[in-house]
């Protein structure tokens, strides 16, 4: 018996169609190796038992880094292994945390959202109201401001989960915002509403009010199931494309105000410092970004020269993504890459793009556009544009070394 282990897929036009050429294609796909295998052992006993609720293969042992990161009790992050998972959803046992007191334990039958301040109607809702509403399910990345400060300040991270990781991409279910926002009520003078959490710190962020009628939703479902704790149990505010901090989890109050609350986190942080010592505040959007997820830092391409596919992320705050590019030769020449279908709007999009690697020294990187004819610029436009102040919003082109021996490398 003779298993193939090697890349034929390469010359079916059919899976890298349009942006690539046939005799690129063929020329892939000359180098192709076969291995022999023996005929695989049919199981012979009786397997495990079932399980009420699903656990991995012993064998998968993929995990956040958690770091408890400041001198406040509760306050750090964990990251999530983008360079280990498929697609474009992230687990939910795997999604990035930020928490600034801790994960509080919150009961869904008793917990309650206030709505009040410039409102007609001052409402309390329970979880049971919230589920009455019409619901929606849509899928959004989530970033945090702050995933990529090193890298801004020239500590590029040896792997792509700390360089990274502070970004996740969940099958939201929830009420659309206006919805609950009608049924109290708006004053005309409501141009803000203070979000605020049930977490120990209070954890507050105002938003403006066009933005809350626009696509936030209050969300109570990750995944297909309730929300995790660490995810904001048993309802969160959710405004696609905008940065994390600003996506309330445990919410309790909805405050409608004439202007914002200037809180701590709007105000001492989740601000960007820019060169000439004046701060920008309330930069909500995350600018477009794209990353290669293999090969990447810490990786290896363990087959010597031939045919790998390169993978990665896209995504962009503003909407779709409408291109990725990639090049394998330091910036010189770029190749569009294949975009995984659906492309969906501020969410992630997966890219992939065959590489014939010659076995030698490479700098390996993406750029993309998204539907606003953005492009993700260089660290050094980015940081000619904004200095080296600020700790939040990079967004940068990440490019990784490929050394002669197939290991992959910060740069
Ligand atoms: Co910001």
């Amino acid at each position: 018996m003779k298993c193939l282990r090697g890349t034929s897929w390469l010359k079916q036009s059919r899976i890298y169609g349009v942006n690539q050429s046939r005799r690129s294609l063929i020329a892939i796909g000359a180098g192709l190796l076969g291995a022999s295998c023996e005929k695989p052992k049919a199981p012979s006993e009786t397997g495990g038992t079932m399980r009420a609720y699903g656990e991995r293969a012993p064998a998968e042992k993929i995990v956040r880094t958690v770091r408890e990161a400041t001198a406040s009790a509760g306050s750090g992050s964990s990251r999530t292994p983008l360079q280990d998972l498929y697609g474009t959803i992230t687990p939910s046992s795997l999604h990035f945390e930020r928490h600034h007191s801790g994960v509080p334990a919150l009961d869904s039958s008793t917990h309650e959202v206030t709505v009040h301040g410039l409102v007609e109607r001052p409402l309390v809702f329970s979880m049971e109201a919230l589920r009455r509403f019409p619901s929606v399910s849509r899928t959004h990345f989530l970033e945090c401001a702050g995933n990529g400060a090193g890298e801004q300040q020239g500590n590029p991270a040896p792997d792509l989960q700390r360089s990274h990781g502070l970004l996740s991409c969940t099958e939201w279910t929830g009420v659309p915002l206006k919805l609950v926002l009608a049924e109290a009520g708006l004053k005309p003078e409501a141009k803000w509403m203070i979000a605020e959490g049930a977490d120990a710190a209070r954890m507050a962020r105002s938003i403006p009010i066009a933005k809350a009628l626009d696509d936030a939703l209050l969300a109570y479902g990750q995944n297909g199931e309730a929300l995790r704790p660490e995810q904001g149990y048993p309802v969160r505010l959710l405004l696609p494309g905008w940065e994390g901090n600003v996506n309330v989890k445990w919410l309790h109050r909805l405050l409608l105000a004439a202007e914002p609350a200037w809180s701590a986190k709007e105000t001492g942080s989740y601000t960007d410092l820019m060169a000439d010592g004046k701060s920008q505040i309330f930069t909500f959007e995350m600018e477009a970004r794209s990353v290669i997820t293999f090969p990447s830092g810490g990786q290896k391409m363990g087959g010597g020269a031939g045919a790998y596919e390169v993978s990665g992320l896209a995504w962009s705050g503003r909407g779709k993504i409408e291109s990725v590019e990639v090049s394998t030769d330091g910036g010189r020449t770029w190749a569009k890459a294949e975009l995984q279908a659906p492309v969906l709007s501020k969410s992630l999009t997966r890219f992939r793009h065959a590489w014939q690697w010659d076995g030698k020294e490479a700098w390996i990187q993406s750029r993309c556009v998204d539907e606003t004819g953005y492009l993700q610029p260089t660290r050094e436009e980015l940081v000619g544009a904004r200095g080296l102040n600020s700790v939040y919003h990079y967004h940068a082109i990440k490019a990784w070394r490929v050394a002669a021996d197939g290991s992959v490398n910060h740069v």
